[in-house]
């Protein structure tokens, strides 16, 4: 970890800014409750941070979601708050938020509102702090988003690719060396909080249902990193907190069900949901698998959005 206290001061004109694409992540990839997630290359929010004479976070929102301007009730306000806690050198930051990423959609809205600012201060900043110091930073964002800090979105947001929070306390991320997958998302136009979402989590696991978690974790990580795609597939399992969580979410059985059958190597809930998302070996079942999930949700007749995108392998893009 770096010890910012000791980073000699660099002159930064204050009209420079620099503006990042922060992207869409998915935490949990099934089995990996808060501990694995991958990168999306699309959704991104678009986050311009340039140093301020003024004392704190100036936030000024360029969408229409109405987020709160007060720094510290601000995801990418708490955030950027955390990292001048260790910047003795400047007074402030101020950050243009245009999100495209719907707050509240499971796809890591908070994690991109979080990681995007910091990552784009650190550029400002001649990058003195390591990744691993912005996920540190970017987590007190995600703490005013769902009460916890988690990494799981974060991670990948700043590392890209599929990663491994193996600990948070202390920071341990490990990068997976997955192969290339395409993902197919779905989002029903319904709300699903986070702080909810962990609230009706069982305390107490079973020790069967722990080592069935544990099998499909390990065998996930091992299918990863042996670019094994049926290993993936058979590893895409929840035994713990999808069958919670699922009744959250209509249409859920219909949806996983009739993705495998078009060929989906599985999936599950993205994040604390309301969206889901189903991984694939080739574009062209990515698309089969997004008519799969269109035709559930047209038969319930629910709104939903729907995103087919890949591994975003580089994290947060200076734009
Ligand atoms: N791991 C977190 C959860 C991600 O599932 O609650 C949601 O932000």
């Amino acid at each position: 970890m770096t010890n910012s206290a000791n980073h000699s001061a660099a002159y930064i004109p204050s009209s420079q800014s620099i503006t990042v694409l922060s992207p869409a992540t998915v935490a949990n990839m099934v089995c990996g409750f808060d501990i694995l997630g991958f990168a999306l290359n699309e959704p991104n929010d678009e986050l311009t941070v340039s140093i301020s004479d003024q004392p704190g976070v100036e936030i000024i929102n360029q969408d229409d979601f109405d987020l709160p301007t007060d720094a510290e009730k601000n995801v990418s306000g708490a955030a950027l708050l955390a990292m001048l806690e260790e910047c003795p050198d400047i007074k402030g930051f101020r950050l243009l938020s245009n999100k495209q990423i719907k707050p509240g959609s499971g796809i890591g809205s908070s994690a991109a509102s979080a990681a995007g600012p910091v990552v784009a201060a650190n550029h400002l900043m001649g990058n003195r702090f390591s990744k691993e110091d912005l996920v540190r930073f970017a987590m007190f964002g995600e703490k005013v988003a769902s009460g916890v800090k988690h990494a799981d979105n974060i991670a990948p947001a700043i590392y890209g690719g599929v990663t491994l929070i193996r600990s948070i306390f202390p920071l341990d991320i490990v990068a997976i060396d997955a192969p290339p997958l395409h993902v197919t998302i779905v989002h029903p136009q319904i709300e699903v909080r986070t702080a909810d979402a962990r609230q009706i989590l069982k305390q107490n696991v079973l020790l069967r249902d722990a080592i069935k978690q544990w099998g499909n974790i390990a065998g996930l990580v091992a299918g990863l990193i042996q670019h094994d795609y049926q290993l993936i597939g058979r590893s895409l399992e929840d035994v713990i907190i999808e069958p919670v969580r699922s009744i959250l979410i209509p249409g859920f059985n219909d949806i996983k069900s009739s993705c495998k059958e078009a060929g989906a190597l599985g999936g599950g809930i993205s994040g604390s949901g309301p969206s889901i998302f189903m991984l694939s070996e080739t574009a062209e079942t990515a698309l089969a698998v997004e008519s799969a999930m269109q035709s559930v949700y047209n038969k319930i007749g629910l709104d939903y959005h729907t995103h087919v995108t890949t591994i975003n392998t580089t994290g947060v893009k200076i734009k």
